[in-house]
């Protein structure tokens, strides 16, 4: 379903939630720390794939499955993909230190895109098995040539069919990532059946909780399921977390510059 533009909440609405986000907000406290050479050794094997995809000008045929963006056309340059969808530097390490706190074994990704995220996560120290499913064959072609590391298998197909695949084949993850059809009751959706596939100390991590109203509003609601040890809100990122990943509330929200 592709959601009306005018839904989105624009830059400058996003700047204002982000600066009310950061004044009550705190500093980090607790998340295992990542060793910063690691970091650099992480960043300086995935980030000259993304330079390479940057300069990619390459049109492919761009078919959208989730909720649409202001930038999203039929025919789009890989270049224009990598600068649009593909999560920025600063997020990917952000996402790899949340990722990081509960040393995930078996990681499923809802969105791989290019194929950036997919690699920061595969560098987690503890990752056995990724499973990244992306539904827009053009791009998942390109993504899955990026790397050949037998852990991850890159699937084209639905979130939907992706879940229901998983579901009946007994799957159980550490960590899901949500990052791809940023509709509030679309996320509502895949949180309620993904939960099923979720260890017993695993971490949901939901991209664009702030991308428009429905998607905070869906933040909002799932914060407060009691289910989870911790709910966190690092702006960028929603946590819902089956294990105490660090101290503090159960509900906190966290300034997430603090993890770079
Ligand atoms: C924001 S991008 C993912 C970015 C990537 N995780 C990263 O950080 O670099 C979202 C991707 O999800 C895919 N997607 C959205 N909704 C989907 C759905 N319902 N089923 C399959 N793929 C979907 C889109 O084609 C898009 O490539």
């Amino acid at each position: 379903m592709i959601r009306p533009a005018q839904k989105l909440y624009n830059h400058l609405r996003i700047s204002l939630l982000f600066c009310r986000h950061y004044l009550k907000s705190r500093r980090l406290e607790g998340l295992a720390e990542v060793d910063p050479d690691r970091l650099v050794g992480i960043i300086s094997s995935v980030e000259p794939i993304r330079s390479t995809l940057l300069q990619d000008d390459t049109l492919i045929q761009k078919t959208d499955h989730g909720a649409g963006s202001l930038l999203t056309t039929i025919e789009t340059p890989v270049s224009a993909i990598a600068r649009s969808a593909v999560s920025p530097r600063y997020k990917c390490q952000i996402l790899y230190r949340i990722a990081a706190s509960i040393a995930p074994r078996r990681i499923l990704e809802l969105g791989s895109s290019l194929g950036i995220s997919t690699l920061y996560l595969s560098h987690l120290d503890s990752c056995e098995q990724l499973t990244t499913i992306e539904g827009d064959p053009a791009i998942h072609a390109i993504a899955s040539r990026q790397n050949h590391d037998s852990r991850i298998s890159w699937q084209q197909m639905t979130f939907d069919k992706g879940i229901a695949i998983a579901e009946e084949a007994g799957a159980v993850y550490d960590l899901i990532y949500i990052d791809g059809h940023h509709d509030g009751a679309a996320t509502l959706d895949y949180i309620e059946r993904c939960q099923r596939l979720l260890s017993a100390t695993g971490m949901i991590i939901i991209d664009d909780i702030y991308w428009s109203a429905d998607m905070l509003d869906a933040w909002r609601r799932l914060s407060m399921d009691e289910s989870y040890v911790e709910c966190t809100d690092y702006f960028f990122f929603g946590v819902l977390s089956r294990s105490r990943t660090r101290s503090g509330a159960p509900v906190a929200s966290i300034r997430p510059f603090s993890l770079i």
